[in-house]
């Protein structure tokens, strides 16, 4: 429930199902309102204080607003927030085999992806995170990265020598970037538009959702349409607050989980396309920005260069083999 909603709404829960909310549920995300993320946790407060009778008021706060980056698996230990869906390289210091996501070129495509989240390397990976004491609900897309840049446009592997990349705090980010020369510097998220616009980085990588919401392209003159990586999200649930609701309210939870699940899947794709196009129209309008797309060769050029760092991750404390291999053979 929005908080400046909160009175209007409440009453009207209470005049219609004669309840207040006896439950409050914080979910802290770091991007903007109208990306997949967003679109579909504000689905999932409304699905869920719905299905609940408004037993359960969700209170969805965006853009790092309450938790920075990292922050938030520290807070929902501690039960200071309630849901969270950080990307998989934040929970680099409890489950840091989550990283295998960050591995670049190692889905063929979406639906690849899908069948490795929903099947039992998937499993093994959310069964890892519920072992930390965090409830492990379930995967959300955001999609395939490109890269941004303003020194020199992205093309051949090579350009990537000494510009420096904004990455997240991941090992094996640091690695794809070090593998191409490039100069990796682990930047929370909230500070990647001032990081590009005053130049502290040159480049970054994220999907289209997040560069345009964020306007990383205003702050960068090259766009290389390159799907190196992938970037997407575990939804999670503080243990404690799991554990307080009957299990009436723990069935809605599911619920709502899995129609929300559903829904962002569907921004995800729908939000690419429209996004990308805003890009577009940008690009064209200002003069401001190149965009480029790699032909196959000069994708299979990047995929050669950065998936040899590999076997540097088949340790089981930092990703695992049989995880990388799991995953390569999910049919
Ligand atoms: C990033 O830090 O680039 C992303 O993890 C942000 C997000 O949550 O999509």
């Amino acid at each position: 429930m929005k908080k400046f909603m909160i009175g209007a709404v409440a009453a009207a829960v209470v005049a219609t199902s004669g309840l207040a909310a006896e439950y409050t549920l914080k979910f802290s995300h770091v991007v903007s309102a109208n990306t997949p993320k967003g679109k579909a946790a504000d689905f999932f407060e409304k699905r869920l204080e719905e299905l609940s009778g408004g037993k359960i008021d969700v209170q969805v706060y965006p853009s790092s607003q309450l938790y920075n980056d990292n922050a938030v698996v520290k807070a929902l230990r501690l039960n200071s927030v309630q849901m969270a869906a950080p990307s998989f390289s934040k929970f680099g210091k409890i489950v840091p085999n989550l990283a295998l996501f960050d591995l670049p070129f190692l889905f063929k495509d979406i639906d690849h992806l899908h069948r490795v989240q929903d099947g039992p390397v998937g499993e093994k990976l959310k069964d890892m995170v519920t072992a930390k004491g965090i409830v492990a609900l379930d995967f959300w897309d955001n999609g395939f990265k490109q890269f941004s840049s303003s020194k020199k446009a992205l093309i051949e592997p090579a350009d990537a020598e000494g510009q420096k990349f904004r990455i997240m705090s991941s090992k094996v980010l640091e690695a794809q970037m070090k593998a191409v020369g490039g100069n990796p510097q682990m930047m929370p998220f909230s500070e990647v538009y001032s990081g590009l616009q005053q130049g502290v980085i040159d480049a970054a990588e994220n999907p289209i959702s997040n560069i345009y919401t964020k306007k990383f392209h205003e702050v960068q003159t090259d766009l290389t349409i390159s799907d190196h990586g992938y970037l997407g999200y575990l939804v999670v649930m503080s243990k404690k607050f799991w554990k307080s609701l009957p299990a009436d309210l723990q069935a809605n939870v599911k619920q709502a989980m899995k129609e929300a699940t559903a829904k962002e899947r569907e921004y995800a794709k729908a939000l690419e396309t429209e996004q990308f196009n805003e890009i577009k129209k940008y690009a064209e309008e200002t003069g401001k920005l190149k965009i480029h797309t790699l032909t196959a060769e000069q994708k299979d050029a990047w995929r050669k260069a950065v998936s040899k760092i590999y076997p540097e991750f088949y340790d089981d404390k930092l990703i695992g083999k049989d995880l990388i291999e799991g995953a390569i053979n999910t049919k």
